[in-house]
């Protein structure tokens, strides 16, 4: 019941606060379609419009593969052969850096930077009927996060269409049902989502030939979170592949027979304390386990960043170049599928559900404490 008063309450509050975007990509970034690699322009977002233009660039080869790469064009295939999207600067939060996230990956062929030795401490791979699912436990302070940033969501959406990051691109050479099975068809992935925050990331990329890429891929739950977006059994310390059968959609769940969706509360609704149901974890199946270094070979081979075990992993110490460019209003309205609610909590996107209910219930007190002063 005082809950319910509280929203409504916060509504009225809330109203200050969301903002629509005065700029859209169109057509969205979702919807462009680039041959990989001879097709791709050198930035995708090249309009300093909105919260444009784009931090780095998408034409990515062996001149910009380097612990400063700004490349923003990433690939995610196998368990040893994927990229996340992680700051090209920090230590910083995802909240205050989603535009500008730039690709960090396994392998040193992509032009992008890698992800330093010992960032990853356990891996899933769920490979689904039409699409696949990484989670893995990260030391986020390896890729440019504060320790205790809860992180948020990075999808090729965003209230104004243009991605977190801006003009990201993603391909996979290990899709269900496009391409061929050698790794040599890049296809790119025009539905994706990818959590990282509280030590955890999960990246889900949807084969573009279902037609239900979009749901499996739904980019509208950020402030959920990963609990929801991506149910898994991943084990930290653990390293390994396994078929999975196909979760429900993220936001869908049955009662009683009942098929319901749920539906993110827009943000000036205050923070989410309850959920009306717990995500249920798909059945996995003929896992296989590996040994990290089996998997991860070419990363103690990054200089600089490898080896400190500190934070701020950018490795070679220069800073990247492209960053600090402000992110404008557009990042701050309600519906958009990032984290920049971040910025008046230190993180109202956290992935996790449990942990971000957990911290929705501070949030709430400050929430409270807010609302008063409004109406005061
Ligand atoms: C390599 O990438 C850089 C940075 O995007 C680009 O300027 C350059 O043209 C690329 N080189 C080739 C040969 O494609
Ligand atoms: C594709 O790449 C993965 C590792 O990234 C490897 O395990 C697999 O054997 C490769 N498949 C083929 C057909 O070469
Ligand atoms: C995963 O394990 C490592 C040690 O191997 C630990 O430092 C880290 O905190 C664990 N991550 C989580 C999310 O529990
Ligand atoms: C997170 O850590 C940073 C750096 O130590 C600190 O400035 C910031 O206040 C912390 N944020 C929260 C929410 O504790």
């Amino acid at each position: 019941m005082s809950r319910v008063t509280l929203s409504l309450l916060l509504t009225a509050a809330g109203v200050v606060v969301a903002q629509a975007p005065t700029f859209i990509c169109n057509p969205p970034l979702f919807s462009l379609q680039f041959d990989y690699p001879s097709g791709i322009p050198q930035q995708v977002e090249p309009q300093a419009q909105g919260r444009g233009p784009q931090s780095g660039y998408n034409v990515c080869n062996s001149t910009t593969q380097n612990q400063d790469s700004m490349c923003q064009t990433a690939l995610v295939n196998h368990i040893d052969d994927f990229c996340l999207w992680a700051p090209p600067t920090g230590p910083t939060s995802i909240g205050d850096s989603e535009a500008d996230e730039v690709a960090w990956c396994t392998q040193n062929k992509y032009g992008t930077r890698l992800i330093p030795e010992g960032t990853i401490t356990g891996i899933q791979l769920l490979q689904a009927p039409t699409y696949n699912m990484i989670f893995a436990f990260v030391d986020q302070t390896k890729l440019n996060m504060f320790a205790n940033d809860t992180g948020g969501e990075l999808d090729p959406r965003g209230a104004d269409l243009c991605g977190n990051p801006l003009g990201g691109l993603l391909f996979s050479n290990n899709l269900p049902l496009s391409g061929n099975k050698d790794n040599s068809t890049y296809t790119q992935v025009g539905d994706w989502t990818q959590f990282i925050g509280n030590g955890i990331a999960c990246m889900k990329w949807c084969d573009p030939k279902d037609p239900d890429a979009a749901n499996y891929c739904y980019n509208q739950l950020d402030r959920v979170g990963i609990d929801y977006v991506c149910p898994q059994n991943a084990q930290n310390g653990t390293f390994e592949v396994c078929e999975s059968d196909p979760m429900q959609f993220p936001g869908v769940y049955v009662t009683n027979g009942v098929t319901t969706s749920y539906t993110q509360p827009p943000e000036s609704l205050g923070p989410i304390t309850t959920m009306p149901y717990s995500a249920s974890i798909p059945a996995s199946s003929n896992c296989v386990t590996y040994q990290s270094s089996d998997l991860f070979a070419a990363l103690p081979t990054i200089s600089g960043a490898a080896t400190s075990g500190a934070s701020s992993g950018s490795g070679s110490g220069a800073p990247a170049a492209a960053t600090g460019k402000p992110s404008s209003g557009a990042s701050a309205s309600g519906s958009r599928t990032g984290s920049a609610s971040a910025a008046p909590t230190g993180g109202s996107a956290q992935p996790g559900g449990a942990g971000a209910l957990r911290a929705s219930a501070f949030a709430t007190v400050a929430s409270v404490v807010f609302a008063v002063a409004f109406f005061a």
